[in-house]
């Protein structure tokens, strides 16, 4: 978060206008709630599904385009090469949260974006075991990001933390195939289960988005999105008699994690905005880890069995 708010920082003023993804992680969302309300930094929030909606979402105060793709926690795609084409005509900078995807599986700025941001905590480090973040772009806009809002918040890298980050980074890519082969297997095994109500994932050939993301990503990665018959408390009920995988936030660690968007990840966003992200309360984020896959299908086939 100490790279998304020394770039949110960086790249506005008071009283601009900021055009996102529709759907954010919470303490993003949260922040631009926090700028709205102290700086009248106004946000709007957009699927971007063609280039005439995203012209006409932009206003003469837009000063950035910040996009999550695939969206958390709903794994939405939005069309990276598209948005870059319209950003250009009005001269506006796309910033692209590439956590969930990984530098490996997608490279935003070939596509024509202008700063990329990592959360490095989820598939960079790839072991929970470090909270960092990373910002990419053009060698002045980082530099200006170092000296001042990078410097002034605060959100310095301890040695140790760094250097966990480059050993993660040697295993990256063996990693995300793994993470994406084990979430493509359990996801066909979640469609055909009758407590299942609805799959989201990138690769999967039924996901309207699937065309989009096929263009721009690699493989899908490991961030499956689920949900299940019943609401809250059936949702919760599920998490509880779950035994191997991990009730916990976070994503893109060695172990498989689940989590409640609704109550977790996304409990800061107001019931109605939560509800235009996508995100029901009946809703399941899962990032598959690196284990064998029939024993993270096995953990959530044994849970949905006693619904
Ligand atoms: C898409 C995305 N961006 C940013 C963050 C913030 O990451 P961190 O916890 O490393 O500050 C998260 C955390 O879950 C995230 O999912």
């Amino acid at each position: 978060m100490a790279a998304v708010s020394a770039t949110l920082i960086a790249l506005t003023k008071a009283n601009d206008h900021i055009l996102c993804s529709q759907g954010l992680y919470g303490c993003t969302f949260g922040l631009l709630e926090l700028m709205r309300e102290k700086y009248n930094i106004q946000s709007d929030y957009s699927l971007m599904e063609s280039e005439d909606i995203l012209r006409k979402q932009i206003k003469d105060n837009t000063s950035l385009i910040y996009v999550e793709t695939p969206i958390n926690p709903t794994m939405k795609i939005i069309d990276l090469e598209m948005v870059a084409r319209v950003a250009e005509e009005f001269n506006i900078p796309v910033v692209v949260d590439n956590t969930f995807s990984s530098p490996y599986l997608q490279r935003p700025i070939d596509l024509g974006c202008d700063i990329v941001l990592h959360s490095a905590t989820k598939y960079i480090g790839g072991h929970g075991d470090v909270v960092a973040g990373l910002l990419v772009g053009k060698e002045d806009f980082i530099s200006e990001v170092a000296m001042t809002t990078q410097k002034d918040i605060g959100g310095i890298l301890s040695p140790f933390d760094a250097w966990l980050l480059l050993r993660g980074l040697k295993t990256l890519p063996i990693r995300m195939d793994r993470h994406s082969q084990n979430a493509e297997r359990v996801v066909e095994q979640l469609k055909q289960h009758p407590k299942i109500k609805s799959v989201h994932y990138p690769f999967d050939q039924n996901n309207p988005d699937y065309e989009v993301a096929k263009k721009q990503m690699k493989l899908g990665a490991g961030v499956i999105a689920f949900e299940i018959e019943g609401g809250k408390k059936e949702a919760q009920a599920f998490l509880n008699r779950l035994s191997f995988i991990k009730l916990a936030v976070s994503l893109g660690d060695a172990e498989s994690i689940i989590q409640h968007p609704a109550t977790m990840t996304h409990a800061v966003v107001p019931e109605e905005s939560r509800l235009n992200m996508g995100i029901t309360d009946s809703l399941i984020r899962m990032s598959c880890g690196l284990e064998a896959w029939e024993d993270i299908w096995n953990d959530l086939n044994q849970a949905l069995d006693q619904m």
